[in-house]
This record gives C-alpha cells, sequence and structure tokens, in this order.
C-alpha cells in the first residue's frame, strides 16, 4: 500500500507529461476558455461568485494552465496560481503572458500551500479535489489562507465520467495513457468520484458560510455552441458546478 506523498508522487508524473500538458492547454485555454461565448458565460458566472466581495488577492490551487487564475487575473485580482507540476507552470506562464496578464505561479503541493494564514480574499480550485488523497485537510488549509469574510471557490464537474462521453471518444489526453499503476492510484483517492452536494458539506465542515450554487445555464449554453464547431474528442468532461461560500467572520 503506497503513501500518500507516493500517490502524489505518481499523479505529478502524469501531469508533468508533456502530451498532457499540452491538451490541457488545447482543451481548455484556446478551447473552451478560448472560444468568446464559453469565456464571457465562465467570466459572468465566476463574478458572480466573488459578488459584493472586496476582493485583492486571489489564489488557484491546481491552477493547470492558469484556466482559472487567467479570469481573476482579468478580473483585476493579484492573482497567484499553484500547481505541483513544473511544465503546467511553465504552459501557464506562456498562456499568461499570450493574454497579457500577470499571473505569479508558484510550484508547491496543494495539500501543503506554503502562504500565511489569512493572506488571500479569495481561494478557489477547479477539477482539482479528485486526485488529491486528502481532499477534507486541503480545504480546511485553504480556508484558513482566507481572511475572514474571504470567499472559497471550488469548481468542477459532476458526472465527469459519464460512460455515455467515455464511449463518444472524451479520454484525459489523446497521446497519453495512464498505465496500471496510474489508474490505481486514482481509483484509491476519496474524491475521485464525487459531486457539488459532497464538496458543500465538506465547505460547512470547515466552517465556510452563505454556501451556494452558481447558476451555470449560460457556461452549459456555451458548451453546447462550442460543441458544434468543435468535434467532442479529450479531456472528461460533465455538468459543470461553481459552489461558492464566505470564511465566517471571526
Ligand atoms: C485536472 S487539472 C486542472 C487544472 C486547472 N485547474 C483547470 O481547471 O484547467 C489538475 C491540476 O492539478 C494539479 N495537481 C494535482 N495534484 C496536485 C497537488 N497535490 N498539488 C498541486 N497541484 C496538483 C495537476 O498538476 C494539474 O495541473
Amino acid at each position: 500500500m503506497k503513501n500518500a506523498d507516493e500517490l502524489k508522487q505518481i499523479f505529478r508524473e502524469g501531469w508533468r507529461n508533456a502530451d498532457v500538458v499540452a491538451h490541457r492547454v488545447e482543451r481548455f485555454i484556446d478551447g473552451e476558455f478560448g472560444f468568446e461565448p464559453s469565456r464571457r458565460a465562465w467570466l459572468e458566472a465566476l463574478s458572480q461568485a466573488t459578488h459584493k466581495c472586496d476582493i485583492r488577492r486571489a489564489l488557484d490551487m491546481g491552477t493547470g494552465p492558469g484556466t482559472i487564475a487567467q479570469i481573476w487575473a482579468e478580473l483585476g485580482y493579484e492573482t497567484t496560481g499553484v500547481d505541483f507540476s513544473s511544465t503546467m507552470l511553465s504552459a501557464a506562464q506562456q498562456a499568461a503572458t499570450r493574454r497579457g496578464l500577470s499571473i505569479e505561479l508558484i510550484e508547491a503541493d496543494a495539500e501543503y500551500p506554503p502562504f500565511e494564514p489569512e493572506s488571500f480574499d479569495l481561494v478557489s480550485s477547479r477539477a482539482l479535489l479528485f486526485t488529491l488523497p486528502h481532499p477534507g485537510y486541503a480545504i480546511a488549509r485553504w480556508t484558513k489562507l482566507l481572511r475572514p469574510g474571504g470567499i472559497l471557490v471550488l469548481i468542477g464537474e459532476n458526472s465527469p465520467t459519464d460512460p455515455e462521453r467515455i464511449k463518444r471518444g472524451f479520454r484525459p489526453a489523446p497521446n497519453w495513457t495512464p498505465d496500471d499503476e496510474y489508474r490505481s492510484a486514482l481509483h484509491q483517492m476519496p474524491l475521485r468520484e464525487h459531486t457539488d452536494s459532497f464538496v458543500r458539506v465538506l465547505m460547512e465542515a470547515v466552517g465556510i458560510e452563505e454556501i451556494r450554487n452558481i447558476p451555470m445555464q449560460s457556461v452549459i449554453a456555451a458548451r453546447v455552441e462550442h460543441d458544434a464547431l468543435d468535434p467532442p474528442y479529450g479531456v472528461l468532461q460533465g455538468t459543470p458546478y461553481i459552489v461558492a461560500g464566505r470564511r465566517a467572520e471571526d
């Protein structure tokens, strides 16, 4: 039985793979988030998540190529992205430069974020929880990084491994197949399969208040529009969710 560090090492190797990184950039930076109607829809949905909150510093955990970090930077927040894959971070830097955005990128384990308590107004994460050995500790630590009243925004997909989509050819990356060791490590992850309701419960458990789901109709409609142009292939995707809540005031 491998320990958490050994499991993370297996994932880290996978996320460092050049094909995986290139595919993530293609599907999300240049793909969904590069498609103007989708980008506008995500921007609007994420703005709703931070509505009525005074935000200066934002932190995106497991930022990958900077998919969500770019949106925070576009909204004018001083943004930091964390990832444990150096190759993802290089892609994030290149993608930010191409868009003229400034994002601080830090290589670190999202389960042990190297920041002072209460140093951010906003902490987000998209599509990371499923690959963490200890997502509960991670969310508790992210919450401590928020100032009281700061916003936690957790983003993911319900039913990402929908068998119908897998049949249509959705897979992690066309030139990369997870080996048995990787698959076995992934199956040991407690949130490998989860829904937004699990995420809400974890947020409640760490003292997040005013938890709400952001309406996603416009993001879904833009995906349908994009899918009609772009033959469906690539990263597993289900029905997107954004759950946002506020760290309790002391
Ligand atoms: C599915 S991708 C999501 C990337 C990005 N958030 C997005 O929405 O496009 C997961 C990312 O989390 C990173 N990751 C996985 N486990 C991590 C950990 N323990 N610490 C830091 N980053 C991690 C991977 O390197 C990868 O870039």
